[in-house]
């Protein structure tokens, strides 16, 4: 059984990964919006990734014999003011994320729940593949600049980018 404070942590880790998805989901638009489709593909894929995060703890807490609570998520930006402001937010938004993830980890070994520890040890990892793949488009996109060529051929890498469901296996 989950004590109370581990289960409003995990509710609040979940409503974390929720506006993930609601955030990368509106990248995507605005990459659409400014015809830049593989950056679109992208952030569509780091949607779907967030909306697996949020699944595998909606099944913890279910596992756990809790009832996960949903709560109101925000809404996020919808605009820019560059490609390069757009990923920078991806990278610090992966950074605030392995932070909360840290803190619910910090919790669960406070109060003793190693199954909760022990699930969450895949998002401590998967953070650290997270952070990575933000800073490494980041600072690709800092590289290219103002170089049209550039930014016109690592839109074209961005569109080979396919979903895999890593939650799972
Ligand atoms: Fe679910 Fe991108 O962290």
């Amino acid at each position: 059984m989950l004590k109370q404070a581990v289960l409003d942590k995990l509710n609040d880790q979940l409503a974390k990964e929720a506006y993930s998805a609601y955030l990368y989901y509106s990248m995507v638009g605005y990459f659409e919006s400014v015809n830049l489709k593989g950056f679109a593909n992208w952030m569509l894929i780091q949607a779907q990734e967030e909306m697996t995060h949020m699944h595998k703890l909606f099944n913890y807490i279910n596992d756990r014999g809790a009832q996960a609570v949903l709560q109101q998520v925000a809404q996020p930006p919808h605009t820019w003011d560059s490609v390069e402001a757009c990923v920078a937010e991806t990278y610090e938004h992966e950074c605030m994320i392995s932070e909360a993830i840290n803190e619910c980890v910090t919790l669960a070994i406070k109060e003793n729940d190693h199954p909760t520890n022990t699930m969450l040890q895949w998002f401590v990892t998967e953070q650290v593949e997270e952070e990575a793949n933000a800073d490494d488009l980041l600072q690709k996109v800092r590289m290219i600049g103002d170089n049209s060529s550039g930014l016109y051929l690592l839109d074209n890498e961005l569109s080979r980018r396919t979903f895999v469901n890593e939650t799972e296996g």
